[in-house]
């Protein structure tokens, strides 16, 4: 049985800090990436069907929206060498690699239209927490950097990402493109079925 209460603490704690920071995006990146990083800092609540690789494509599964979609919560799912594009957010992001490792890739770019400049490219293991600002810069491309084993992380939008219109990008040129990402599945693991600990309790 996975650890459902470790997400529930999670996304209470999430929505709080939303209450009284929302509007606050270096305080929501702030105190929001310690809260991923007890989140990602244990690997026993993760749903399996959250977790699944495919073949051929990177998996984004929500896995939380807040309904006033101040924020939502995604779990990605790395096949072996698979990787985005080079894209943008639109809204503060955090990024917290739960199993596996990731390899990721700034990029700037002076004026639209423009080439974009490749910045550093660096790891994250287990246990990291990465912050995306679109106001530094929010630019990137992502990859499992594992050639041989799945990556999961679980990552943290200012939006309900999904349905946030964007851009790719062909770095070479800086032709832009815009992109909505949708989800990989059109339904939420059940993070909140407490019934076996209220029935348990009824006989003391
Ligand atoms: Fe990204």
């Amino acid at each position: 049985m996975k650890n459902h209460q470790r997400f529930r603490t999670f996304a209470a704690g999430f929505t709080r800090l939303a209450q009284t920071h929302g509007a606050d995006e270096g305080a929501m990146l702030e105190h929001g990436a310690r809260l991923l990083a007890e989140l990602i800092s244990v690997d026993d609540w993760l749903p399996d069907e959250a977790a699944r690789p495919h073949a051929k494509y990177y998996q984004q599964f929500l896995l939380h929206c807040d309904p006033l979609e101040r924020f939502s919560v995604v779990s990605f799912v790395w096949g072996p060498g698979q990787r985005t594009p080079v894209h943008d957010h639109c809204t503060w992001g955090l990024v917290g690699v739960l199993r596996g490792s990731e390899q990721c890739r700034r990029f700037s770019r002076l004026e639209p239209g423009e080439p974009l400049h490749p910045g550093d490219s660096y790891r994250l293991d287990a246990g990291a927490v990465d912050l995306l600002s679109p106001r530094e810069g929010d630019i990137h491309e992502v990859s499992n950097a594992l050639t041989d084993k799945v990556s999961i992380s679980i990552h943290v939008y200012g939006a309900n990402i999904g349905a946030v219109s964007r851009h790719v990008f062909e770095p070479e040129t800086g032709l832009e493109k815009p992109f909505v990402s949708g989800y990989s599945s059109p339904q939420l693991p059940n993070f909140w079925d407490r019934s076996e600990a209220v029935r348990g309790s009824l006989g003391r």
